[in-house]
């Protein structure tokens, strides 16, 4: 399914009823990583996801744009659907832009699952390393951009055993386009540091992250949990920073329960 917004047209899935989730993906992936949190998650709740612009099926724009633009994205999708207010379930890229919604359109927030995902804004050496990826991915393309992302998006668990989850991986990166690519890069290096903004979140919020994520370390999965007030924390053992792929049954336990509780309202 499609809707535009801004003279853009994005992708999105809708499947299941109940209370909405609206999943938002990694970078450079798009909304085919969720395939394991829908199929499950769909029989207890609405779950949606998003190609965020630039990925999957929806416009990838040749442009600079921030985070807010992509949180704007997801905020005119919950117009598109008529949903007041949902729950956010951001891995990485996806946690960055759940908490530009949260500064944004806090008020159609219910709450918030973070995964494999970090509050502090990029280091000068982070900002470097974007760059430098942006350029590699402009010179030699998507698939090696694939190279370099294989190993920190993936535990060394799943490297060993999981070759069709890494053979995914590997072409889902190798599909996105290079203007998606980049856009994200640009983005990213250019958001803000969103530590000061937790203690000031009042959505329930859950925090998740891979035992192996080298990528977002467990240091900064328990900054989140410090900071946010009443946050859960749940680490999943045998997962890198691709958490819900790695471990799908472990991430959909978490995310069933959590999102249990709101709907039943004993949250
Ligand atoms: C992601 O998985 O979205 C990225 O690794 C996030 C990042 O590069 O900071």
């Amino acid at each position: 399914m499609f809707f535009q917004t801004n003279g853009l047209r994005l992708a999105y899935e809708d499947r299941g009823t109940g209370l909405p989730l609206v999943f938002l993906h990694a970078f450079p992936l798009n909304r085919s990583m969720w395939t394991p949190q829908l199929a499950v998650l769909s029989q207890q709740f609405r779950t949606i996801a998003i190609d965020m612009r630039g990925h999957g099926e929806s416009d990838a724009p040749l442009w600079n744009f921030s985070l807010e633009h992509y949180a704007d994205d997801v905020c005119a999708l919950l117009d598109h659907l008529n949903i007041p207010q949902t729950v956010l379930v951001g891995l990485s890229m996806g946690g960055y832009i759940s908490l530009a919604f949260s500064r944004e359109h806090g008020n159609r927030l219910k709450a918030l699952i973070l995964s494999d995902t970090r509050a502090q804004s990029d280091s000068a050496d982070g900002r470097r390393g974007r760059f430098q990826l942006a350029q590699t991915a402009f010179s030699q393309g998507s698939a090696a951009v694939a190279d370099i992302m294989l190993p920190k998006l993936l535990g060394p668990t799943t490297l060993q055993t999981k070759q069709e989850l890494v053979a995914y991986v590997r072409s889902t990166i190798t599909t996105s386009s290079v203007s998606g690519i980049v856009t994200d890069l640009m983005a990213m290096a250019d958001r803000p540091d969103s530590v000061r903004q937790l203690s000031t979140i009042t959505a329930p919020t859950l925090i998740v992250i891979g035992q192996e994520d080298n990528t977002t370390p467990l240091a900064d999965a328990q900054l989140m949990a410090e900071r946010i007030p009443g946050a859960r924390l749940a680490v999943i053992p045998l997962a890198g920073h691709l958490s819900n792929l790695e471990q799908p049954d472990l991430f959909n336990e978490l995310v069933s329960r959590f999102a249990g509780e709101l709907q039943k309202g004993t949250l």
